[in-house]
């Protein structure tokens, strides 16, 4: 396979001769009466009926007892560590194969990563490998789990549901019960996915959504904190709002807190491409299909959603035979107008991360130097 036909095959499938991005929004609801209404009514700040509608779809849609808006993914996931009480010095298991938005989130709780490999079936954080990890390194005490060799925390288990693609959830959940460790999914890149057919982001105490220009629908920037109980939700909801005690006119604020509010202008995109969720999932699958049918016979292996999932193929990937062909289809298509990508570096790789404890990452490693992205933005294929 040369990047050649790649380029032929997504020329024709996006009938454009025009650049072809990885990932593009697409406006063609209710966006701009909506955040024209936002305008109009001057409410376009942190206040807004279109916030409170947001977190509600989003709350329907995801089956989530809480939904709390916030102005990015990283912010979601922030705030969901803070509230799992991630403290400074803990320890936070995750996959090093994510985008650095994971870790980024946990070090400014001043805890560490943990870097464990990823499962060829989902691209996602192994759970056997954490049992094995912690088998090894850990006990449960009256403290908390701890690591053994530092007596330090371990305090929770961060998967990334890469491209979509839904980790093995219960067993994820069964470890982290073992071990008295709290699960934070990271499911910024897979909403519209589901595990079993419980949406991504609600299985763990908390699950946090990203609402990025490239993501499957977009608010410009905005996140979400998915959180397993009201209680947990109204708590969230406080401290990533100032965490100011309702009053008509006085400032009190009862607890250290965030600005991390998503505005209304914002809100109101999200409300638009909400409503059109369900076509770009259905746009993603069929993309992905046809995607699978083109590599299909070749020793090029598109990756597929694992058979307990539903996944909302936010980002189609593909494993090249080897380094040559990748370094090939990446030079080929780039300079040809279609955007293709590497996976991210493994975090360990990255000056802040390198020293941090790790466990076995051959697949991690071997994805890092095979898989490349292809164009993903929903299309109407006839
Ligand atoms: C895996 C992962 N985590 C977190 C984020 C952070 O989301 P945001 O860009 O909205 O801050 C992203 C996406 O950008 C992501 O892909």
């Amino acid at each position: 396979m040369k990047a050649t036909s790649i380029v032929e095959f997504v020329r024709d499938t996006y009938k454009t001769d025009d650049f072809i991005p990885l990932h593009a929004p697409t406006f063609e609801g209710n966006e701009k009466a909506y955040v024209m209404e936002t305008i109009e009514s001057t409410f376009v700040s942190s206040v807004g009926k279109f916030v409170d509608d947001f977190e509600r779809k989003i709350e329907a849609y995801t089956g989530t007892a809480k939904a709390v808006a916030t102005v990015n993914g990283t912010a979601a996931l922030h705030a969901a560590l803070y509230m799992a009480d991630v403290q400074k010095g803990d320890f936070v298991i995750t996959q090093a194969l994510t985008f650095v938005a994971t870790c980024n989130a946990l070090y400014h709780m001043g805890a560490d990563p943990i870097f464990l490999d990823v499962s060829p079936m989902n691209l996602g954080l192994c759970p056997k490998a954490v049992d094995a990890f912690l088998e090894e390194s850990a006990e449960v005490t009256d403290a908390g789990c701890l690591h053994k060799q530092t007596g330090r925390r371990i305090k929770a288990v961060v998967p990334m549901h890469t491209f979509g693609h839904p980790v093995e959830l219960d067993e994820l959940v069964a470890v982290c019960l073992k071990w008295n460790i709290a699960l934070v999914e990271d499911a910024a890149e897979s909403l519209g996915s589901f595990y079993k057919g419980k949406h991504t982001g609600t299985v763990g105490d908390f699950g946090a959504v990203s609402f990025n220009g490239n993501k499957i629908i977009t608010t410009g920037g905005g996140g979400m904190v998915l959180c397993k109980t009201q209680e947990l939700g109204m708590h969230t909801k406080h401290v990533t709002t100032t965490a100011k005690v309702a009053h008509p006119y006085e400032f009190f604020h009862d607890e250290p807190g965030f600005n991390y509010r998503m505005p209304n202008l914002n809100a109101a995109l999200g409300c638009a491409q909400m409503e059109v969720i369900e076509q770009y999932l259905k746009q993603k699958r069929r993309l992905a299909e046809r995607y699978a049918d083109f590599f299909n016979g070749t020793d090029f292996k598109f990756v597929t959603e694992p058979e307990y999932a539903q996944s909302n193929y936010w980002l189609n990937a593909v494993i090249c035979p080897d380094k040559e062909s990748r370094e090939e289809i990446l030079v080929g298509t780039n300079s040809s107008g279609v955007m293709t990508r590497p996976i991210w570096q493994l975090m360990h790789r990255l000056p802040m991360f390198e020293n941090t404890i790790r466990g076995d990452l051959s697949y991690s490693e071997f994805i890092e130097a095979h898989l490349i992205n292809l164009p993903s933005t929903p299309v109407e294929i006839k």
